[in-house]
């Protein structure tokens, strides 16, 4: 008997399997042995949420959620925030390595050659509401976009893989310029190839009858840390979307756009938004004794804290407080940042949140930034979407070449009626008036993102 390996009785049965362990994991197919009869279909395991189930093999990042580490192919996030570029970090997590002098002058001159959008999507952009939310115009526009490349169904083609990589790394700010400006009722403004990546999102952004913008050094250095910090973050709901969305094979902009409304939700990718809403709830640093209580009581979420890997302080939220005094010498002050300080102070001091290990994580602080830089919060999650699309990018083409993919398709455990007999209209019964959709079970409080 190997002593990498699980043994498993059948207490149903009494019979005694032996699971091989690799890397820490036993496979889930292994279970499909174990049966009582020979013609049954043999155990599954049941795990909502993908608890404690690895869907793929991946040298992208590597978290230790314990530890609070953080690290893309094997460079911690404090150096690449310190010593890196976004542009940079981009390359690393999509090749692997370091760029070159050359490879990177290549690279940024390629994402800075592609950040226009063909004509026909500004129109596209035209078509949604004045207040559409930008998150929504982004995903829309990032579907769109696989319509103006259909080369990129050939995903066996490296070639055409870099290219919408390129494309995508480079034209997602642009749609995401185009719709704040859209919400904004003001002209779109045309990338600014002299700009960095970090600037010409900003120059996008604000650019009015000047006739260049040209943002403060301190403010698009930031930036850039912020996107570097958002870079990728392993298998997060977003990727794993982009991951079982891309493993039917479909082009990685359709691919993409399913990570984007991923992201879009409150849990993941709008929890900042939410963070912001939250500390004006809060109003004043004396009411976080209150609100922290209705935490408690559970008719609240400490939006900003906790994480379904890091059960430590995650140490994106780390690197972000220490660029907030420099933003605050260069912007104005944002006084929410004392209600967040104190949120923060009050609850590593409690027993409530520290035994749960919650702590602050990325969207605790970073909305305070976003909003010094003058971003309005519903661009919060579209801000997050324009790094993560690197990410999404290295893990989709990772995915290309893993010899085990394969569509995902997961199992379920039926839980509904069998082998009814259709009954006549006339022959049913139920309440005369419709009051609203038939009765459910009671709704359970929302868990895991
Ligand atoms: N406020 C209050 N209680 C919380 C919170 C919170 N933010 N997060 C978790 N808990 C409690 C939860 O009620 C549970 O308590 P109990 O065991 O007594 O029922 C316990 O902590 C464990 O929580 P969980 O729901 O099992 O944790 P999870 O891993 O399923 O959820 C999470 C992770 C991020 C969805 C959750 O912590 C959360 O909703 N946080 C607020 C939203 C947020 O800030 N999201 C951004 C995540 S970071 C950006 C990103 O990577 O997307």
């Amino acid at each position: 008997m190997s002593s990498e390996s699980l043994t498993v009785t059948d207490n149903r049965t009494g019979k005694t399997y032996e699971l091989p362990i690799e890397d820490g994991t036993v496979r889930g197919l292994d279970l499909r042995q174990i049966k009582v009869t020979e013609d049954e279909f043999g155990l599954m395991s049941y795990d909502p949420a993908f608890n404690n189930t690895a869907s793929c093999r991946s040298s992208v990042t590597y978290i230790d959620g314990a530890a609070g580490i953080l690290e893309h192919r094997g460079y911690s996030i404090e150096q690449l925030c310190e010593r890196s570029t976004f542009l940079e970090t981009a390359y690393l997590l999509i090749f692997g390595e370091l760029p070159t002098a050359a490879q990177l002058d290549r690279w940024t001159f390629d994402i800075t050659h592609h950040t226009f959008v063909h004509e026909d999507l500004k129109q596209f952009f035209q078509g949604f509401r004045y207040d559409a939310h930008p998150m929504g115009m982004l995903l829309a526009g990032v579907g769109a976009l696989s319509t103006f490349y259909p080369d990129a169904k050939k995903i066996d083609d490296p070639e055409e893989r870099y290219m919408a990589a390129v494309r995508l790394i480079a034209k997602v700010p642009t749609l995401a310029a185009f719709s704040y400006r859209h919400n904004m009722g003001l002209p779109y403004v045309y990338p600014d190839n002299d700009l960095n990546f970090a600037e010409n999102f900003l120059s996008m952004m604000f650019k009015k009858t000047e006739d260049r913008h040209i943002p403060k050094q301190v403010l698009s250095k930031v930036l850039d840390v912020l996107f570097i910090l958002h870079a990728d973050h392993e298998q997060n709901c977003s990727t794993n979307a982009v991951r079982g969305v891309g493993s039917s094979g479909v082009d990685p902009y359709s691919a993409v756009a399913a990570g984007v409304a991923a992201l879009y939700g409150p849990l993941h990718g709008g929890a900042n938004e939410a963070v912001l809403r939250m500390l004006r709830r809060i109003e004043s640093p004396q009411n976080v004794p209150d609100f922290l209580a209705r935490v408690k009581e559970r008719e609240e979420k400490l939006m900003g804290f906790g994480h379904r890997v890091y059960k430590n302080y995650d140490p994106r939220a780390r690197i972000i407080q220490q660029h907030m005094d420099e933003v605050f010498e260069a912007t104005e002050y944002n006084p929410l940042v004392e209600i967040a300080r104190e949120l923060e102070k009050h609850a590593l001091d409690d027993e409530y949140f520290t035994s749960r290990k919650l702590y602050p994580n990325v969207d605790f602080y970073s909305g305070i930034i976003y909003e010094a830089l003058e971003i309005p919060a519903n661009m919060f999650t579209v801000l997050f979407t324009i790094p993560r699309t690197a990410g999404w990018m290295a893990q989709w083409m990772e995915m290309q070449e893993d010899p085990e993919l394969k569509i995902a398709r997961p199992r379920q455990i039926y839980t509904g009626e069998r082998e009814r007999d259709y009954v006549a209209l006339d022959d049913r019964n139920g309440p005369e008036k419709i009051t609203g959709p038939p009765a459910r079970r009671p709704k359970r409080p929302r868990r895991g993102a």
